[in-house]
């Protein structure tokens, strides 16, 4: 089980939209994928479709001992299932306070998860707010991978180095193997000369983490939630649609060359479905032999 916190403290960069469409994107990819919500605006669960309303939430694991199991949701989209959050989580930071071994209450749900479920996930997303709290602390303590939305603008790095100090400190005290692993730019629009300097700029403080793959403006990403859909499901001809599709090749490790070429994003949903399995039974080949 890969577990990836999706952080960044900056708010309305890209996480949640990031956390969902990679996740269905890395389900086309034949992954088995599970998605968890620690942000108490709750917008996971509802870009998926889900009722945030009733029925218990990532709250109750986090303060009345509720199994992660029994919290699963499953979705419309294959293979995705999702924990689903709500406004109670708010309350989360302040109840924990006094609880021994607080920072470490999603790490443990996650391992009880992986020992007795029948069901197995190949990867886990954790959405994260917009805050390094508690929620976020307890996502970083719990994954072994750190991927970041960043928005391409003037204050992209601002935070970033609050930002790495809070993964280096959970590294020393709480999880020797959280690692800052990828820098996903989003709403980029290559044509502006500021987004150049600013992905330059990225590329010189934090090297190679930046992620070759960058996710343009697309009107779909924004609608896609409204209809308690992915982007892949919503728009699958979409631009938004390809380069989340792009984005989890990149981050399972499909080389991009596999990429069908020209327009992917032209491309209908079985055939970009059919091209990314078939990369990946490429790449297990070329690991074979
Ligand atoms: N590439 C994109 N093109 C157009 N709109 C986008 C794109 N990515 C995200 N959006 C929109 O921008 C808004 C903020 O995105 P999102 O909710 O994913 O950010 P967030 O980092 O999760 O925000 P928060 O910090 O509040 O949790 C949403 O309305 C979303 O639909
Ligand atoms: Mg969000």
């Amino acid at each position: 089980m890969d577990t990836v916190a999706v952080i960044n403290q900056k708010g309305g960069v890209g996480k949640t939209t990031t956390t969902v469409n990679l996740g269905v994107a890395l389900a086309e990819l034949g992954k088995s994928v599970l998605l968890i919500d620690l942000d108490p605006q709750a917008n996971l669960g509802t870009h998926l479709g889900v009722d945030v309303i009733d029925g218990k939430t990532i709250y109750d694991v986090f303060v009345h001992d509720v199994k992660l199991k029994d919290v699963i949701r499953e979705t419309a989209e294959p293979g995705v299932a999702v924990v689903p959050s709500n406004l109670d989580l708010s309350a989360a930071e302040m109840e924990l306070v006094s609880m021994v071994g607080r920072e470490t209450l999603l790490r443990d749900a996650l391992e009880a998860l992986d020992n007795g479920s029948p069901g197995h996930y190949d990867v886990v997303l954790l959405d994260c707010p917009p805050s390094l709290g508690v929620l976020t602390i307890n996502a970083l303590s719990a994954s072994s991978k750190v991927l970041v939305p960043l928005q391409a603008e003037f204050f992209a790095l601002q935070g970033m180095a609050k930002l790495t100090e809070i993964i280096s400190l959970v590294q020393r005290r709480l999880n020797p193997e959280v690692e800052l692993t990828g820098i996903v730019a989003c709403k980029v629009d290559r044509r502006t000369k500021l987004t150049h300097e600013v992905l330059d700029e990225v590329r010189r403080v934090l090297g190679d983490r930046l992620l070759e793959t960058v996710i343009r403006p697309n009107v779909k990403l924004a609608e896609a939630p409204s209809h308690g859909q992915s982007v892949l499901s919503y728009a699958p001809d979409s631009n938004g649609a390809a380069d989340y599709r792009r984005l989890a090749r990149e981050w399972a490790g499909v080389p991009l060359e596999a990429d069908p070429p020209a327009a992917a994003g032209r491309q209908t949903k079985k055939a970009a479905k059919k091209a990314a399995k078939k990369a990946v039974e490429q790449q297990a080949d070329a690991a074979e032999s």
